[in-house]
């Protein structure tokens, strides 16, 4: 009895030692669609207040852009809390790195005073290199899939057939590049574990996005690695039990590059990569808004997927080419939360949809005549799918100054609403403009 009594005694003094312990979090960040969902501005969100920023699949394929008092960095492979005095950044052993790549983005932040030390990067020894005749290759060979061409199904295809370059040998090699890597190369998984057991905050920031995984995407149009949650323990070394929570970023609509079937695409692939790339759309893009808005309010679905593209800047950040663009889908939302055993989504752009009449809502797909909610896995199937959709009224009205959720229009609160019971998957935060200013956070616990 008395032992008891001694424990609890010894508890109300370890009390408060006891909640910074459990404070501490790994958070995975991940793309619940095809990619380009705007991880970038809730990974810098969180990643301010991590110790540990890690990226674990994927390579200079990805790409996004961080502003920094009035600095613009472009991001393709290190990890976004580079621009943070004093984290620990990791790119992951699943990574696939270009060195010329990945040195551009070092030497690119030296120049702007962000030097890098070997405490901020640390750059996986089992991480796998892309070497000129991989990327040679997948441009000869990457048209049908509409891949980035960086190389990187090659690089994944070297390491799958086991005669990869690892970082570890590389940097062995007497040349400028290795040389220059050398000192950020490093057995990252005692890193992250270790920063694991210190109760550190823990970032992990996620590539592409689940449609685009490897076993679990609309293969073969996909991207060569596994960007769901289950890659991120993988592709560092760490235990599934180690992560706390996994956040998917959504779009309040649907858009994808490259090649593949996307149910709810409005217009053609063919129709949207006429449109040509944003530096001929810039010089007119008021006028093209407006057109494709009243177009779009007429019931040209083309036109309704155009205004979404504009509103939404919708080009792509590495390759510059147009995003084909579609209506949300909840099929694929519902698929994202299981793949992912999703605990949160954070939804962006719900700003892009200001001076649409009617919102259109994805809820199941007809297959054969058959209705169903599952995402069918099978590349024909998924070809037949035709969307069911729920259509909403649109809010008309500027909603890019919101500041909580109750300011958001009705119509708009129930769009948000309406999403998150069709998913089952609760909102976390709702993003309504590309400024740190324009979030609105819903439900804390899911972040540090
Ligand atoms: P890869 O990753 O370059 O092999 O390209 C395979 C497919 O994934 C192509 O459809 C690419 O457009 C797509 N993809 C790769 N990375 C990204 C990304 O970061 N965002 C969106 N799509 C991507
Ligand atoms: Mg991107």
């Amino acid at each position: 009895m008395s032992h008891i009594g001694q424990h609890k005694k010894r508890s109300f003094y370890i009390c408060p030692i006891f909640l910074y312990f459990i404070m501490a979090k790994t958070i995975v960040v991940i793309g619940g669609q095809w990619g380009d969902e705007g991880k970038g501005k809730l990974v810098d969100f969180l990643a301010k207040q991590a110790d540990v920023i890690a990226r674990a699949t994927g390579g200079n394929n990805a790409g996004h852009t961080v502003v920094v008092e009035d600095q613009k960095f472009k991001f393709h492979l290190l990890p976004s809390g580079t621009i943070h005095k004093g984290k620990l950044n990791i790119c992951g052993n699943g990574m696939v790195i270009y060195p010329k790549q990945i040195i551009k983005e070092i030497n690119t932040l030296e120049e702007k005073g962000f030097t890098l030390t070997d405490k901020e990067l640390a750059v996986s020894s089992s991480s796998h290199v892309i070497t000129e005749e991989q990327i040679q290759k997948d441009l000869a060979t990457g048209k049908k899939v509409g891949t980035t061409g960086r190389g990187i199904g090659p690089c994944y295809m070297a390491k799958i057939e086991r005669t990869g370059l690892r970082m570890s040998e590389f940097i062995k090699e007497d040349n400028e590049e290795a040389n220059r890597l050398a000192p950020f190369v490093k057995d990252t998984y005692t890193l992250i574990n270790q920063a694991l057991e210190d109760k550190k905050n823990i970032l992990i920031e996620g590539a592409q996005g689940t449609m685009l995984d490897i076993d679990h995407g609309t293969y073969p149009y996909v991207t060569s690695s596994n960007p769901t949650a289950g890659g991120q323990c993988s592709g560092l070394g760490i235990g599934p039990t180690k992560i706390d929570d996994v956040i998917a970023i959504i779009k309040a609509y649907t858009t994808r590059v490259g090649r593949g079937p996307f149910t709810t695409e409005l217009g053609t692939d063919e129709q949207t990569t006429e449109e040509g790339t944003w530096d001929k759309i810039e010089p007119n893009f008021e006028e093209q808004l407006k057109q494709a808005a009243e177009k779009g309010n007429g019931g040209d679905e083309y036109h309704q997927g155009k205004y979404l593209r504009l509103m939404g800047r919708e080009y792509g950040t590495t390759t510059g080419r147009p995003r084909r663009t579609g209506w949300f889908d909840g099929v694929v939302a519902r698929y994202a939360r299981r793949i992912n055993g999703l605990t949160t989504f954070a939804l962006t752009k719900l700003d892009c949809f200001q001076d649409l009449d009617k919102i259109k809502l994805c809820t199941h797909y007809e297959i054969d005549g058959e209705k169903t909610k599952d995402f069918p896995t099978d590349l024909e199937e998924l070809k037949k799918a035709k969307p069911i959709y729920e259509e909403m009224d649109g809010w008309k009205s500027d909603i890019s100054e919101a500041k909580t959720f109750e300011d958001l229009h009705e119509n708009c609160q129930k769009y948000v609403k309406r999403i998150e019971e069709l998913t089952g998957v609760p909102m976390c935060i709702v993003s309504v403009g590309p400024k740190r200013s324009q979030t609105i956070i819903l439900k804390k616990e899911h972040l540090f």
